[in-house]
């Protein structure tokens, strides 16, 4: 574990769908609010035409697995790819009934939301558009947080040109300004909601102080947090928080890029500017001992019929209802098996099993619980 914090610190940071309903209900899914009459600039998520299921986050309603748009165009995980393949992937996702879609200002910077745009501008109405602020940029690069009423304005605007669109479903604060207080950035979201240009406020990594002081001056309709197997640290207390306060919890890195899709070994290597070089489970040694994990969900997914990846976004959906993973994805192939994470489900022993075997494996590179008291 040892630098581990650190290091995370400099990170900036159907198939077939055939699912029964008994499988549904086992999985604690919000059915749609189809009698309900939808207040203005809400998605009119009726129209969808898919099984995907929609859970609540606060007030808001979105299909209980969103897509993450990061991976498109950031140089992430992969050279950024085209617009018009990203565009059909988006578009694909809502054919598949996913009608919630992650991206932030810093993303490209700047060009995922461009690209989320102008997918989802003929479909605005059927979908729930995240995206989050509070980095400054020079010479397209971040250079820091920057969470100033001022910066933030400035920021929405621009979001919402690129965006193509004249509201922001949910507008997070990317991570938190330690020269701002929260006050000050929860008031201005406020403001901005007041004004029509955001509906819903959001966090994310925030400390658990922070949460509540942001949530006294603007209810918070979401935590984005990091979040799955290998990642369990916000189970400490911030899920506890979220369930008190009603706030919805958005694990991103849901899938471990892509590690539960069983797509790396010690072998692995990666090239310098991608992320995963950043991050402490990434390493040969870290790859090598959390192996046991995945040998681990590798069984567990074939008890269960079903992938690893499946397995893993399965075990986060039956966490807590208020969860909503976005896994990231820039093939439609990978969203169809994603979106199969619906035909699992566990049962109560079947999750205290799993998890008295994953909770005896000592995992690798992962954070420490204290990071959870501070803003990352
Ligand atoms: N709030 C924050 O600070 C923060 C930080 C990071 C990310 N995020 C958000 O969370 C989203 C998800 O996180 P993430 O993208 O970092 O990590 P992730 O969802 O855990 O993993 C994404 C990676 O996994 C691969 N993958 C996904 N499904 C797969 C499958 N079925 N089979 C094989 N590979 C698969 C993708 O590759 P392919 O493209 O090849 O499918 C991609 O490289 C992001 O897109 C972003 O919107 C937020």
């Amino acid at each position: 574990m040892g630098n581990s914090n650190i290091n995370r610190r400099k990170f900036i940071a159907t198939g077939a769908m055939a699912t029964s309903a008994i499988a549904l209900a086992q999985l604690g899914f919000a059915q749609s609010n189809s009698g309900n009459a939808i207040p203005k600039n809400s998605p009119n998520l009726q129209n969808r035409n898919s099984a995907l299921p929609n859970r609540k986050l606060g007030k808001l309603e979105v299909s209980a697995i969103g897509l993450g748009c990061m991976s498109m165009t950031s140089n992430s995980y992969n050279p950024p790819r085209p617009k018009n393949e990203m565009v059909k992937v988006i578009r694909g996702a809502v054919d598949r009934g996913v009608t919630f879609f992650d991206t932030a200002e810093v993303y490209g910077p700047y060009t995922s939301e461009e690209y989320v745009g102008e997918a989802l501008k003929p479909l605005r109405n059927k979908v729930v558009i995240a995206s989050k602020f509070g980095f400054k940029f020079e010479n397209g690069k971040s250079v820091g947080r920057d969470s100033r009423p001022a910066s933030i304005r400035k920021a929405v605007e621009g979001m919402l040109r690129r965006l193509q669109t004249d509201r922001i479903d949910l507008l997070y604060l990317h991570r938190v300004d330690p020269q701002v207080p929260i006050e000050d950035v929860a008031g201005t979201v406020k403001d901005l909601i007041r004004e029509g240009k955001a509906l819903h406020f959001g966090l994310s990594e925030a400390s658990l102080d922070n949460i509540r002081k942001a949530h006294a001056i603007h209810p918070v309709t979401a935590l984005q947090n990091e979040y799955s197997l290998v990642e369990r640290v916000h189970e400490n207390k911030t899920l506890a928080l979220c369930e008190e306060l009603g706030i919805g919890f958005v694990p991103w890195c849901p899938v471990v890029r892509g590690f539960m899709a069983d797509r790396f070994n010690e072998y692995s290597r990666f090239s310098d500017e991608s992320r995963f070089t950043a991050v402490p489970y990434f390493t040969p040694e870290a790859i090598r001992n959390n192996m046991a994990l995945l040998n681990l969900v590798r069984d567990w997914s074939d008890r269960k019929g079903v992938t690893p990846v499946q397995l893993s976004l399965a075990w986060l959906l039956a966490q807590k209802p208020f969860i909503v993973p976005i896994p990231g994805t820039t093939k439609l192939h990978h969203l169809d098996e994603n979106l199969g994470a619906f035909k699992v489900a566990f049962t109560p022993n079947e999750l205290k099993e799993f998890r008295i075997a994953f909770e005896k494996i000592n995992l690798m590179g992962v954070r420490a619980p204290e990071t959870v008291l501070k803003d990352v």
